[in-house]
């Protein structure tokens, strides 16, 4: 049944009747709804048209999702049959054929947005650039005929290790124009990580940069990336960007500048069709084993999901400068950055460093600048924002802003209205959107203009998402009550295997309910029907919106000569939403020093990247364990987190280990 919107208005009345409640009642309590002038703009201005869509795309999914993808993309051969769906196997407009490049640039020209900046790009040291639909074409058009000469063919992983430039996404889209599937790698990850995944999937070739920007600093890329192809034999060409000037060692026959390679490229080129299922990228994310995952998405159900969420959820205008501060590196960057955006016809902003280089207010400073309608950023960076403190805010009109995003990771109804009131200023709704990148566009979320918002809720599912609320045994829990989040029906833009291991894809996500996908998160529904995420439900983190698997981080902390065992764990932090904790025993005869604490951190950095080191390790003489053998990572959370250890010990082995560890530092 739907909700009573009256109801869920805050009124003086109804906030006294919340005093007496519990404080998860009150805060349920609390709405905000859209103003009605943002209502009446609105791509879907009520409740009841929210409704009236929803039930028709998971009433009648197929004739929902044929329409959809008439009238939104660009086919060259239609598409026969909607959806093809053999759990946990999907596939979406079988029979069609289509160039998601092409959708997302030569549909525009000859239009009005034709000279509309596709992309506004600011560098970290203040550079800007400007790049039209019509020029955002020719780069990409140069592209792949660089990549056809090279031998660059349909199918071949094309890996990317760059830094939030308009490269990125020139050659994300020039990829997608060939048929080449690409991997974007975060700018972050060290050497190490970066051999894992060309070697994971035979990358052909590599793009990078001299460097990139970030807090004042060069990150150096390209050395980064020599050093990664010591050992990834797959890799037969580099092209680099020169963005920072640094010294690079070019390997002659290897590497080559991307300005020379483009030189006397023609800027026009025919973009082949592919089908509808064809591979477009792959994407790693952290599991519960050391090894990433190679999340594959295919072409066309993918972009139907990141076009479609796109201009619901940012109620998205032609006059709109859209700003996501997420790296391209994340599934946020691929879906909201690129594809979802640009298939849409709008202008996307794109910033290159760090939000407080040269000083915490550069984000309100840009949005000043550049008019930015639409901000899309994390509760970790809002928190960050916050702990600096309002005066850097409040020194910028932010008069330009009408809409407010929030990913990642749970948000605080603290941070949320601070979001709402400092930022927003009360008067832009905020999209607080769940998803994750298995799922590849967003899949809870109040669309604005037609739910109101509760801060701290992901709210209402977004068009054909069907989730629920379940117990261990997949039965639905009533409202209310927390369980684990499922999504009960296929969707177009979800993940059709792990690249190389549909094994692993299956047991991961269709396995604990069989044929259904399970998130890995925990959640509940309040008596409205809204959602509220809890977080990770297996070992997987969440630092800073980024996701970390502790058996990744213990994992490469085993590679390390003095370790002999280590088990990784979070605890909650302020900033970071969680920290990393490592529990370490060391080999026999060797001690426990400062140094040694420094070391583990420095090593974990090599072998993940600096966003994995532990915030903190402790040395323990032993882990707690199971009769069994396994570690009882419970028991390990609540000594991280300074908690007294409760619950069930009954199967520990050793009591003595914990006593022990509490006693550590
Ligand atoms: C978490 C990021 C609460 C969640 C797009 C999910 C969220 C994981 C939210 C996916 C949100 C993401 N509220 N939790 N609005 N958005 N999460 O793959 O635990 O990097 O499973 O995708 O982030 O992270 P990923």
């Amino acid at each position: 049944m739907a909700p009573d919107l009256r109801a869920l208005q805050t009124t003086p009345k109804a906030l006294n009747v919340t005093k007496k409640k519990t404080a998860s009642v009150t805060r349920e309590k609390q709405v905000f709804k859209p103003s009605a002038e943002f209502q009446r703009q609105a791509n879907l201005g009520s409740y009841a048209a929210y409704k009236k869509l929803y039930n028709e795309s998971v009433n009648i999914p197929e004739k929902f999702w044929e329409r959809q993808a008439k009238e939104l993309l660009v086919w060259r051969k239609p598409f026969k049959k909607v959806l093809q769906w053999d759990a946990p196997h999907a596939k979406w407009f079988t029979g069609g054929k289509l160039n998601v490049s092409e959708n997302c640039l030569d549909r525009h020209l000859g239009t009005a947005r034709e000279n509309k900046a596709a992309l506004i790009f600011e560098g970290e040291p203040g550079d800007v650039r400007t790049i039209t639909y019509k020029q955002l074409h020719f780069h990409v058009c140069r592209l792949a005929h660089i990549f056809e000469n090279m031998g660059i063919v349909a199918g071949d992983r094309v890996a990317l290790y760059l830094p939030m430039i308009p490269e990125a996404v020139i050659a994300m889209l020039a990829c997608a124009r060939v048929g080449a599937v690409h991997t974007v790698i975060f700018g972050g990850f060290s050497a190490e990580a970066i051999k894992d995944r060309l070697n994971d999937c035979k990358a052909k070739l590599v793009i990078t940069a001299d460097g990139g920007w970030r807090r004042g600093k060069v990150i150096e890329l390209k050395t980064n990336v020599d050093k990664a192809l010591n050992d990834a034999p797959s890799v037969q060409s580099v092209i680099v960007v020169k963005r920072t000037g640094t010294p690079v060692n070019m390997i002659e026959g290897r590497d080559m500048w991307w300005k020379e390679a483009w030189e006397g490229a023609p800027n026009k080129h025919d973009a082949k069709a592919f089908d509808s299922e064809h591979p477009l990228f792959i994407l790693y994310t952290s599991g519960s084993t050391g090894k990433p995952k190679g999340v594959l998405h295919t072409s066309a159900g993918y972009l139907l999901g990141a076009k479609l969420s796109s201009h619901y959820v940012f109620d998205l205008k032609e006059t709109d400068r859209y700003f996501c501060s997420a790296d391209i590196g994340w599934i946020t960057g691929h879906s909201y950055v690129v594809y979802g955006l640009l298939s849409n016809g709008s202008t996307v902003f794109l910033y290159e460093g760090a939000p407080n280089q040269p000083e915490p207010d550069r984000f309100w400073h840009m949005i000043d600048r550049h008019g930015i309608t639409i901000l899309y950023t994390a509760p970790t960076a809002i928190r960050a924002f916050m702990r600096w403190g309002d005066n850097y805010v409040l020194r910028h009109r932010l008069d330009s802003l009408r809409l407010l995003g929030s990913v990642g990771e749970p948000i605080s109804p603290e941070a949320w209205k601070w979001f709402h009131k400092l930022i927003g200023k009360g008067r832009c709704p905020i999209v607080d959107t769940w998803w994750q990148t298995e799922t590849g566009a967003i899949m809870i979320v109040p669309l604005p203009g037609s739910a109101p918002m509760k801060p701290g809720s992901a709210s209402l599912p977004f068009f054909g998402v069907v989730p629920k609320i379940v117990d261990e045994k997949g039965k639905e829990v009533p409202r209310g009550t927390e369980g684990k989040l499922i999504i009960a029906k296929p969707w177009p833009s979800m993940l059709r295997t792990l690249w190389g291991d549909d094994e692993r894809f299956a047991k991961t996500y269709f396995s604990d309910y069989p044929g259904i996908y399970f998130t890995g998160d925990g959640a509940k529904q309040d008596k409205d029907g809204y959602f509220w995420i809890i977080g990770r439900v297996d070992d997987v983190l969440n630092i800073s919106g980024h996701r970390i698997g502790t058996a990744e981080v213990e994992a490469a902390l085993a590679t390390h000569p003095a370790v002999a065992e280590a088990a990784a764990v979070g605890r909650p932090d302020e900033l970071k939403g969680q920290a990393l904790v490592v529990f370490v025993t060391l080999k026999t005869g060797l001690t426990s020093s400062d140094k040694l604490k420094d070391e583990l951190r420095a090593h974990v950095g090599r072998e993940i990247g600096a966003h994995a080191k532990p915030d903190t390790v402790r040395f323990a003489a032993g882990l707690p364990k199971t009769r069994s053998g396994k570690i009882m990572r419970r028991i390990l959370k609540e000594i991280a987190a300074g908690r007294e250890v409760k619950g069930d010990t009954s199967t520990l082995d050793d009591f003595s280990v914990i006593a022990a560890l509490q006693s550590e530092d």
